[in-house]
């Protein structure tokens, strides 16, 4: 059967990824599936090196496994040319990475303009619309204050939630976040982590959050554990 169950926006099947080759290589995915629905926020903890970073470029469309698939709403990805998996990934994905990955030339306004101005759905909407948007969001996050402001000129934690705003911008069904409070204070990680709660529950977005922090973890409404490369499911957390 080549369609995934379309109750999932995203799931990934038997993912296999190795890196090197011969006595070097390194298996860094074994056989992992993975489905979720429309608004689940999961959380995937796991020691260093077990894989949670490999299984989230392979979601995101970043990189591709050596065997499996992942699909999103539905339709299969691996065999995609990448123009067709750079429209997925503009269209669909939001990131946020463990460094925040501003570009310092540009203000928080203009960086988070940047997913709507090169989507080809920003060709249709107008500049003053996206624009529009953009402040929205920064409104909503409690950001407007610093919209006109570089990157060194915020804080590390406005700077995470401004990264949030632009993994918005282009309303995706799917937010992927690898260690998005890694290098932040407590109160800064948790305003972090109630915003990515509160949007899975208030816009539906998906959120799949890797994490080192297991407190933070147990707000998720599933949660994962990874190991040498193998996923499973921590049964009996429910938010
Ligand atoms: N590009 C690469 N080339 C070779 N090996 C790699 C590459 N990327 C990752 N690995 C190896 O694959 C394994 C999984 O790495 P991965 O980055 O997915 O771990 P992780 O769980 O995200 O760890 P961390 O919590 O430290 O971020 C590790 O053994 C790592 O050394
Ligand atoms: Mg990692």
């Amino acid at each position: 059967m080549d369609k995934a169950e379309s109750s999932y926006v995203l799931e990934a099947r038997n993912l296999k990824k190795s890196y090197g080759k011969g006595e070097n290589s390194v298996a860094a995915l074994k056989d992992v599936s993975f489905a979720v629905k429309p608004g689940e926020f999961v959380a995937i903890l796991g020691p260093s090196g077990s894989g949670k970073s490999t299984l989230l470029n392979m979601l995101g469309l970043m990189d591709q496994p050596d065997s499996g698939d992942v699909f999103i709403a539905g339709k299969k990805t691996l065999a995609l040319k990448e123009e067709a998996r750079a429209l997925l990934r503009n269209e669909k994905l939001g990131f946020v990475f463990q460094f925040d990955a501003l570009l310092s030339e540009f203000t928080i306004l203009e960086n988070i303009l940047f997913p709507a101005l090169i989507s080809t759905r920003a060709k249709k909407a107008s500049y003053s619309e996206a624009r529009k948007r953009a402040l929205g969001l920064l409104e909503h996050l409690g950001l407007l204050q610093i919209a006109e402001r570089y990157p060194s000129q915020v804080s590390g934690g406005e700077r995470q939630r401004a990264a949030l705003c632009r993994a918005l911008m282009n309303q995706p069904d799917i937010i992927l976040a690898d260690e998005p409070t890694g290098n932040l204070d407590k109160a800064n990680g948790e305003m972090v982590f109630k915003d990515l709660e509160a949007l899975a529950r208030q816009r539906l977005t998906a959120v799949i959050l890797v994490t080192h922090n297991e407190e933070a973890a147990l707000k998720a409404f599933r949660v994962f554990h990874m190991q040498d490369g193998a996923l499973s499911e921590v049964l009996g957390v429910q938010s």
